[in-house]
Order: structure tokens, then sequence, then C-alpha cells
């Protein structure tokens, strides 16, 4: 199991790095819905560099995980072009594609295992996907499961585990594939604190001893600031600002900015949402 406890610094800023992990040029994604059109990310472009871990906060139908489910295509743009790595994702055929996103592992709110399948299986089964042969799948995903500190349940099914080893099985299960891209949607998002913050000190060590870029999307301006020094606010399926959490001169300068920072120093029975702002929940 990694020690979560000696954390090294966090990556250096994307200013100071060379190569981009992922790029989003002028990416847009527009729903049907039967004769309505629903604009659920406006053309936007991003970089994120390797290494990093970027930050996404915004309200409930910003169009978070429209935009975090775009860098991996599992939701095709409407227009523009995503860049991972040094391949162009939305030029490549199913099979490159396939292959391709092997290299990007997601992990949701929801933890998504598969229920008749064990600890073990469930992360065997992402393996299996990726056509690795039976022995290495077996080592892989012991390995991975030790990672992620739940070696004593690996036989384990999902019903019985807690809401944390269910979501550690969950990062193994993406770790598997030895991914260089995490993309994580509100992974935390269902644990009580002391959970979180266990998962998003093992977020973060991956992120440091494999060397894994992570896009973190969140309600919680909290988590992003234990894990992020770039974060992007997103508004109604734009990007309002871009903030860099460590740098003190950086405030921020949109209402729903400040709103979302001032809400991480808590609140109190006088805190109000800004009026600026529509809550379309
Ligand atoms: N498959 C879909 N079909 C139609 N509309 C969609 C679809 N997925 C998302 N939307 C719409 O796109 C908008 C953005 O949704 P998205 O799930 O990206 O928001 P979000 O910021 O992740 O919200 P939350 O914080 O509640 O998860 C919403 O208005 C939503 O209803
Ligand atoms: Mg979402």
């Amino acid at each position: 199991m990694i020690d979560a406890g000696s954390a090294a610094p966090l990556p250096a800023p994307a200013a100071s790095r060379t190569a981009v992990m992922v790029r989003l040029e002028e990416v847009s994604k527009t729903f049907a819905i039967g004769r309505q059109r629903l604009q659920a990310v406006a053309p936007t472009s991003l970089e994120v560099a390797e290494g990093e871990i970027f930050g996404v906060v915004g309200f409930s139908g910003a169009g978070k995980s429209t935009l975090l489910r775009l860098i991996n295509l599992l939701e095709r743009p409407t227009s523009g072009r995503v860049f991972v790595g040094e391949q162009e994702l939305t030029a490549l055929g199913p099979a490159a594609l396939r292959q391709a996103r092997r290299a990007i592992g997601m992990i949701f709110q929801s933890f998504n295992l598969l229920s008749n399948r064990t600890a073990l299986e469930n992360v065997e089964f992402a393996l299996e996907i990726a056509g690795v042969d039976r022995a290495t799948r077996r080592r892989r995903a012991l390995e991975c499961l030790a990672i992620v500190g739940l070696e004593e349940k690996v036989r384990q099914y999902p019903a019985q585990l807690s809401g944390g080893q269910r979501q550690r099985v969950a990062i193994a299960r993406a770790l598997a594939n030895q991914p260089k891209l995490l993309l994580c949607d509100e992974a935390t998002s269902a644990l009580d604190p002391h959970t979180t913050l266990a998962i998003l000190q093992f977020l973060r060590q991956i992120n440091q001893e494999f060397r894994v870029t992570m896009v973190v999307v969140s309600h919680e301006i909290n988590v992003v600031r234990y894990l992020c020094q770039r974060v992007a606010v997103m508004d109604a399926g734009r990007i309002v600002e871009e903030l860099d959490l460590r740098d003190p001169t950086s405030a921020p300068t949109t209402p729903l900015g400040r709103f979302l920072l001032e809400t991480a120093q808590g609140w109190t029975p006088e805190t109000r949402l800004p009026e600026a702002i529509e809550v379309s929940a």
C-alpha cells in the first residue's frame, strides 16, 4: 500500500512544463432532445499539462461532466478537436480510439462496479477487455488492489464493501491499464469527509508516484483545492474563469468564482447565493 501520508510537493505549474496531456480546441457539445437543442458545452479551448491535476468546478448542470466526457470521447463533440498526448482522438477510427482509451482511466461518483464480480474480478475485467492474458491480469489486478490498500478484500463483492472501499476498487480498476490520464467525476461526492480525504490522498499519491495526469470535476472547492493548482470555473457550458489556487494574487473575478471560493471558508446562517448567479437545479 502507498504511504499516503508522505506526500511530496504538488506538480509544478503548467507554465513551467512543456508536454501537454490534454488539449481541447474549440470543443463544444449540443444535445438534441426531441426538437430542442441544448448546448451543454459552448466552444471551449483548454490545455492540461502532463503530470498536472486540473480541477473543474461549477454548479449542477454547468456542463462539467459533459466536458470531462468529451476528453475521452464518451461524448462525441459537436465541433472542435480533442487531443490526448500526441494523438488527436477526434481523428481516430473505432479500433484506434479503443486502443487510445486504454490509456485514459475514469472514476465516477457511483463507482460503477459490476455487482456480480468480486473486487479482484472487477479489476481483472478491465484488463480482459484490453486483451491482457490471464496470468498478467491476475498479477496486475492484485498489484493495483494492493496500491489502494485492499489486499484483504479482493474476494469480496461490491455489496460487501463500504463506499470508500468500493471507490478504491474503482480506482484500482482505473489504474489497471496503467493510464497516463485519469478523469475523475465527483469521485468523492458520495463519501464522508474522512473517506474523502483518504481517497484524495490516494489520488495525489498516484499522481506523484506514477505521474498520472488528472482532470478532477467536483462540486466541492475543498476537493479541488486539495488536489489542484489550476482550476476552471464553469457556468452554463462555459469556462468563465481559470484560477491559480496557489497564487495569492490570482483572486476570482466572477461572482461564481468568488462564491465557490467563499463557500470553502465555511457557510454561516447569513451566507446567501450572489444575486448574479442563477441556479438551474
Ligand atoms: N445525454 C444527454 N442528453 C441531453 N442532455 C444532456 C445529456 N447529458 C447532459 N445533458 C445536459 O447538459 C447540461 C450539462 O450537464 P452535465 O451533466 O455536464 O452537468 P454537470 O455540471 O456535470 O452537473 P452535476 O454537477 O449535476 O453533475 C445539463 O443541462 C444536462 O441536462
Ligand atoms: Mg456531473
